[in-house]
């Protein structure tokens, strides 16, 4: 089947989510695609702390300056500007009056400002700890009355360009431009061609590159590896974020316990009872991210142990009760028979946010004509070498107005004629169906390599040695790949292999201990 549309979002959290909405205000037909059977199942949907907003005590040079701080100054200037100046009141413009979010409030009526890790102030919004379910719903109603499209179980393959797949031979000798994007339909087992004048990437990160990680398992580099293998700039790939406070537990993986918690007093332990961060830095609990999570880390090794604790139980300086304050957290340890008002947490370290990405300017645009990025798939820049806690989403939703304004100012369709020379997606002659246990066990081996050797503490020996083993891996996924039945499986091993070779090229390519790339040397 063959699609034709203004837009293609590939990705259905709140930068994709966003960029629909305000290109369907413009009146162009745009469609959403997800590889999940779920609209919410995205990165957004698991964002517990909150989104950074302006307060009254606040000021954009504060913000700028707590930026640049978190980001080892290697922030992109114009998008931090950017970002200072459009960003807060966007959360009240948009996603208050427009989309009709309300933001937890103080029983005397005002919004509740929470604090993170290396924020000079209280300036974050949030919805108890439910802030990223509660944006992500809003914005799914929102677009659908919006008259938004959308396609769930349909799994992006490649970006369709005019160099690598028109028949036309003169189309070679053209400038590259992206005219839309092969996808598999997932329940059908056929692959479609979808044509468009855009496309938007907005496919989230790579957490589930790792061994742990706060991200749910689609999170697997899809978006940077299609846009690499089509050729766009990628960059900043060494810088990924690990989170200091994932939950421990046997049975319940891959779950955040937000840094708010700290923000409202809970204090990192290890087993003797000590509360180790003043060991590693004079701002204690509240260290940047990368500090808390190698010290975290340290502990770790040191004791031997699989996890550290932390308490909220005995250091909450909040007014509303724990069990309200963090109703997500309270009832997911409950269920785990960790009563977090009376105990401490168990916490390991994680994997949670890829500060790299494909390469975008202030509009969204990537280094290759038609496509362009949004959230956490793009690198603005904004971030520099380590993000500040709570700035994602107001990126997302940032630069999600800021390309569709972009792409609604420059329509373009691309002519039936280029179209027609564009073939089917090409099916392997001879197509094999594998079994899932081998794409899960390459999964798997991948996903320790990262946390092993490309993790927290990095080295340059570690990281020769995750390069030669993602080599063997990426041969053995190749063929795989060219000679099996597609699947969505596959096509996600592709995806995390080849963004695991460029997480770890970019880790060799920089020497330098900077934000949260370390090498131990
Ligand atoms: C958290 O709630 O700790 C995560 C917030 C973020 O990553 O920005």
């Amino acid at each position: 089947m063959r699609h034709y549309y203004d837009a293609v979002v590939v990705g259905s959290g709140l930068a994709g989510l966003t960029c629909a909405i305000y290109l369907k205000k413009a009146g162009l037909q745009v469609v959403v695609m997800t590889k999940e059977p779920k609209l919410y199942e995205t990165n957004t949907y698991y964002a517990q702390g909150g989104i950074i907003a302006s307060t009254d005590n606040d000021s954009a040079e504060l913000l700028r300056s707590d930026l640049l701080r978190a980001g080892s100054g290697y922030n992109n200037l114009a998008a931090v500007d950017f970002f200072i100046k459009h960003g807060p009141a966007l959360v009240f413009e948009f996603l208050v009056d427009e989309v009709g979010i309300q933001f937890s409030r103080s029983e005397e009526g005002k919004l509740d400002y929470t604090e993170e890790a290396a924020h000079s102030r209280r300036r974050i919004v949030h919805y108890e700890d439910h802030t990223g379910d509660k944006i992500e719903d809003s914005l799914i109603n929102h677009a659908k009355k919006a008259g938004v499209e959308f396609l769930t179980d349909y799994t992006a393959i490649d970006l369709i360009t005019n160099n690598h797949h028109s028949r036309d031979p003169q189309e070679v000798y053209r400038e590259r431009e992206v005219l839309g994007v092969y996808a598999l339909n997932n329940l059908k087992g056929e692959t479609e061609a979808f044509f468009s004048g855009h496309v938007v990437m907005a496919t989230g990160g790579t957490g589930n590159l790792y061994y742990h990680s706060t991200n749910p398992v689609s999170a697997t580099g899809d978006g940077i590896s299609m846009a690499y293998r089509a050729g766009a700039d990628i960059i900043n790939a060494e810088f990924v974020q690990f989170h200091p406070t994932a939950l421990f537990h046997k049975d319940i993986k891959k779950f955040l316990i937000s840094e708010s918690l700290r923000g409202e007093g809970g204090r990192l332990q290890n087993h003797e009872g000590l509360a180790f961060m003043q060991l590693y830095s004079e701002m204690g609990d509240l260290a940047p991210r990368d500090v808390v999570s190698r010290a975290v880390y340290d502990q770790i090794c040191r004791s031997g142990r699989e996890y550290m604790l932390l308490d909220i139980a005995g250091y909450y300086t909040g007014s509303v009760p724990i069990e309200k304050r963090f109703s997500k957290i309270y009832t997911t340890c409950l269920k785990g028979g960790i009563d977090i008002t009376k105990e401490p947490i168990p916490i390991t370290p994680a994997a949670h946010y890829f500060c790299g990405g494909i390469k975008t300017d202030i509009r969204g645009r990537t280094s290759l004509k038609n496509l362009y990025a949004v959230g956490e798939v793009s690198c603005t820049g904004l971030h520099g070498a380590n993000r500040l806690a709570s700035a994602s989403l107001l990126e997302g939703l940032l630069w999600g107005k800021s390309s569709a304004v972009d792409i609604s100012e420059n329509r373009g369709e691309i002519s039936k004629k280029r179209c027609d020379n564009i073939p089917d997606w090409e099916k392997p002659p001879h197509a094999e169906a594998f079994d899932p246990l081998l794409i899960d066990q390459d999964m798997q081996a991948i996903r320790l390599t990262m946390w092993n050797y490309a993790g927290i503490i990095r080295t340059t020996k570690g990281l020769r040695r995750a390069e030669s083993d993602l080599d063997y891996y990426a041969h053995r996924i190749m063929k795989f790949y060219k000679s099996a039945v597609i699947s969505k499986q596959i096509i996600e091993l592709r995806n995390a292999v080849v963004s695991s070779q460029l997480i770890v090229a970019g880790a060799l390519k920089n020497s330098t201990s900077v934000g949260c790339h370390y090498i131990s040397k």
